[in-house]
């Protein structure tokens, strides 16, 4: 069941051409899929060779292979983790029950609802990261880049896999919708906010795969415990798929920090004039795309209070993160959480029921998790011996979803009038300057193992290949 059948059409793991209708319904989306990449994915690539890691099987040992190819010719396919015979749901009010194989009724437009949201981010990010490429500070960054459009190409595949496979005639229509919305078209954009914004420069490439394909982790998690078994276990694999994605954000803003602490050593400076003229990012710019991708990404959990978010848990439809490893009743009636609101020009905790709160309890669990790797971040700087401190702006910072929308809200919490805010959002997130003096520095890079002059190199290549390796054949 694991090893992956690459001889058909559609490599897949599921038994495919044991359903030839469905099949057929498949193989008849590929072709659009490969002209939405030729028009989406990312420009200028079509001739080049890149070392791509392939899935050979969901098995956890090995199950990559890497090689060079044509990204056009990346075998995109349909993979599940194997499935457990004796799997029960686990939350909600069907706890104890068999797992469901098929989609019950009831569930039906909740369940395509969800699928198709988490369906719509992954082209989303691939349109927002065509342009990057003509940018890439190295040719590791670049074999990168294209790692994870590929690999979202993948996601794509495996939520249209369900839609076609359990939905009928309105998943093959939602599956067709998914290849006609566009990232920031004004007409027919994607669905989630996030997904619009532009991916402009590799800062904001490193901060997206960051923190925003940390959302997609803790989506994917909060549905690796679903009811319904085949979503459950192929968002289980697209889950191995997205460590890689948030180690190139990771290690991509790492890097561009310690090329800026060298550069403040080398020169004994702060002054960020001066590091600007030696062309690095300095840490208060970088600081202001934090703020700016936090608080845009903890906005893609939704409403603090959130009638659906009850129903997708009771109804055994989207667990919480982490769901097994927590010791309550795993029902929530009558449990309590605590979220922000506004009152008098103060922020207060107010107590509501759980189950409503539930957006709010995933956002607080990525919250933690996302806290990590800036302080990471910080031991970098504190390793060049530089009295300077990255932080997670307060979560009520810059929200436009659900109760603190409304109110302007200080990096460190404080309620402000409109007039504070204007005077002073120049110092919290990114400035017109700011992301054209970033942009400024973009400019591609095609020596092996060169790097741009804001970037400083990767410890290690990719695969145990050494970092001069040519990851990128452009032929
Ligand atoms: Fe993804
Ligand atoms: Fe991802």
């Amino acid at each position: 069941m694991s090893g992956i059948n690459y001889s058909e059409k559609i490599p897949n793991n599921v038994n495919l051409s044991e359903d030839r209708t469905l099949q057929r319904a498949l193989e008849q989306w590929q072709p659009n899929f490969i002209n939405w990449w030729d028009d989406m994915g990312p420009e200028g690539s079509t001739d080049m060779d890149v070392y791509l890691r392939t899935a050979v099987s969901v098995d956890p040992q090995g199950w990559a292979q890497f090689g060079h190819v044509k990204m056009r010719d990346y075998r995109w396919g349909v993979f599940l983790n194997p499935g457990d015979q004796d799997r029960q749901i686990h939350f909600g009010d069907h706890k104890g029950e068999k797992v469901w194989q098929d989609v019950p009724g009831e569930h039906r437009a909740n369940l395509r609802r969800i699928i198709v949201t988490q369906g719509d981010t992954e082209p989303a990010s691939v349109e927002q990261q065509r342009h990057l490429g003509l940018t890439a500070p190295s040719m590791y960054d670049l074999r990168n880049l294209f790692q994870i459009n590929v690999e979202e190409g993948r996601h794509l595949w495996a939520m249209v896999y369900l839609l076609h496979k359990y939905f009928g005639r309105d998943g093959r229509e939602e599956a067709d919708a998914l290849l006609q919305r566009n990232s920031g078209n004004e007409d027919n954009p994607r669905i989630l906010q996030a997904f619009n914004e532009k991916t402009p420069d590799w800062l904001s490439f490193f901060m997206f795969t960051y923190f925003t394909d940390r959302d997609g982790k803790f989506q994917l998690c909060a549905l690796a415990e679903s009811a319904f078994d085949p979503l459950a276990r192929t968002t289980k694999f697209m889950l191995t798929e997205e460590a890689h994605h948030m180690f190139v954000g990771e290690s991509g803003v790492s890097r561009t920090i310690q090329r800026t602490v060298d550069v403040m050593n080398q020169l004994k400076t702060d002054d960020v004039a001066k590091l600007r003229a030696a062309g690095v990012i300095d840490l208060p710019t970088i600081q202001r795309y934090i703020n700016f991708h936090f608080s845009v990404t903890i906005d893609l959990f939704g409403a603090d209070e959130s009638s659906n978010a009850a129903t997708f848990y009771s109804s055994g439809l989207k667990g919480r993160y982490e769901e097994g490893k927590r010791n309550d009743d795993h029902v929530l009636k009558g449990n309590t959480y605590k979220i922000l609101a506004v009152e008098n020009d103060k922020l207060i905790e107010k107590e509501v029921p759980m189950l409503n709160a539930l957006n709010e309890v995933l956002r607080d669990d990525y919250i933690v998790d996302s806290k990590g790797g800036i302080e990471r971040w910080n031991r970098v700087i504190e390793k060049a011996g530089i009295p300077f401190k990255l932080t997670a702006p307060h979560k009520a910072f810059h929200r436009n979803i659900g109760s603190l929308s409304g109110s302007k809200i200080t990096p460190d919490g404080r309620v402000v009038t409109a007039e504070e805010w204007m005077a002073k959002v120049g110092e919290w997130l990114p400035t017109n300057e700011d992301r054209a003096y970033v942009g400024s520095l973009m400019g591609r890079v095609t020596e092996p193992g060169k790097f741009a002059n804001w970037i400083a190199p990767p410890v290690m290549g990719i695969n145990r290949q050494p970092v001069d390796f040519d990851y990128v054949r452009f032929n």
